[in-house]
């Protein structure tokens, strides 16, 4: 089991250096970010609602830049809590990536 583990962590390891961004960002926006900005990204969850999360197609989140919202995931803002320590740069990097496929 512990085994199990151990190997699925170094494969995805390896996987995170080639092809697989799109699928770390998945897993990274479910584990910690769906419960506010929901699945589809358009935060309809109750503490996305409550938090007054906005849409991430909405106007003014499509405008703003990769930088933007790699600062705002690393720092935090208002209700959005910071995921500086708690995150890599290259897992922040990969979860904005999968945050622009919600925004079709
Ligand atoms: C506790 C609820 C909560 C969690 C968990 C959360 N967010 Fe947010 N997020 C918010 C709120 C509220 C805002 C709006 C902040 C503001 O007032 O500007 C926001 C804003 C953002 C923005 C800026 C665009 C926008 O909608 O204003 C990005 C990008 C973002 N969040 C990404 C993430 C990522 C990536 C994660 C997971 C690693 C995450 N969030 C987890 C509540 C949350």
């Amino acid at each position: 089991m512990v085994n199990q583990i151990v190997r699925a962590s170094l494969l995805t390891l390896l996987a995170a250096g080639t092809a697989s961004f799109a699928q770390d960002g998945a897993a990274t926006y479910k584990a910690k970010c769906q419960m506010c900005h929901g699945a589809d990204g358009l935060a309809g969850t109750p503490a996305g609602k409550s938090t007054k999360a906005r849409p991430f197609n909405s106007q003014d989140v499509m405008k703003m830049s990769d930088d933007d919202l790699i600062k705002v995931t690393t720092n935090g803002h208002g209700k959005m809590p910071a995921y500086k320590g708690k995150l890599t740069d290259a897992q922040i990097k990969d979860v904005v990536a999968y945050i622009h496929t919600l925004q079709k």
